[in-house]
């Protein structure tokens, strides 16, 4: 568990070169997605959140959280390479379990890339359990060329 003070917040305007800095290094970026209208997009509605930790002055985590009126979400958890095996990772996405939680959501759903193993351990150190489904998705405008699926 990291020692260092710890601020969970909202994202701010002027977070975003950092923010977008931080996904590149932790290979979230993926062409079909653009992080900046991501996030542009994310901060448009209200049931949903960015939130970033700061510790040392430094950005040190992110989580992307939000309902569909049903379910929870989680995307673009990262944690800097130098900061992770700290509890970072366990702090913001419970904070963002949290917040889930006080908007009255149940249950919180994720997803991650069959080849992303460290994120599997992660979340099952955490208390996700893998479930038998299929994830199916349709674009509903042409996606930018990519040879990558995700979310
Ligand atoms: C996944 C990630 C956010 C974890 O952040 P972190 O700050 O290192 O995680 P924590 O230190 O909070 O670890 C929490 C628990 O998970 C475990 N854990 C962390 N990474 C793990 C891994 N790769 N494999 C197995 N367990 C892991 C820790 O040992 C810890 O267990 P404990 O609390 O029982 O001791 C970070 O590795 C990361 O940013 N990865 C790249 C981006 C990514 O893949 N995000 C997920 C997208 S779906």
């Amino acid at each position: 568990m990291s020692r260092a003070p710890l601020r969970i917040r909202s994202f701010r305007d002027d977070d975003l070169d950092a923010v977008v800095g931080l996904w590149h290094t932790c290979g979230l970026v993926v062409a079909h997605n653009d992080p900046a209208r991501d996030i542009a997009f994310c901060r448009a509605a209200p049931q949903s959140e960015l939130f970033v930790a700061e510790a040392d002055g430094r950005l040190v985590a992110t989580a992307m959280a939000g309902h569909d009126g049903h379910r929870g979400w989680l995307y673009y958890v990262a944690v800097p390479p130098g900061r992770r095996g700290t509890g970072l990772g366990r702090r913001i996405v419970d904070h963002a379990g949290a917040w889930l939680k006080s908007l009255g959501v149940r249950k919180v759903n994720l997803m991650i890339r069959e080849s992303n193993l460290g994120a599997r351990g992660f979340y099952a150190r955490l208390g996700y359990d893998v479930e038998p489904r299929c994830v199916m998705a349709r674009w509903l405008e042409a996606p930018p060329h990519s040879p990558q699926s995700g979310s």
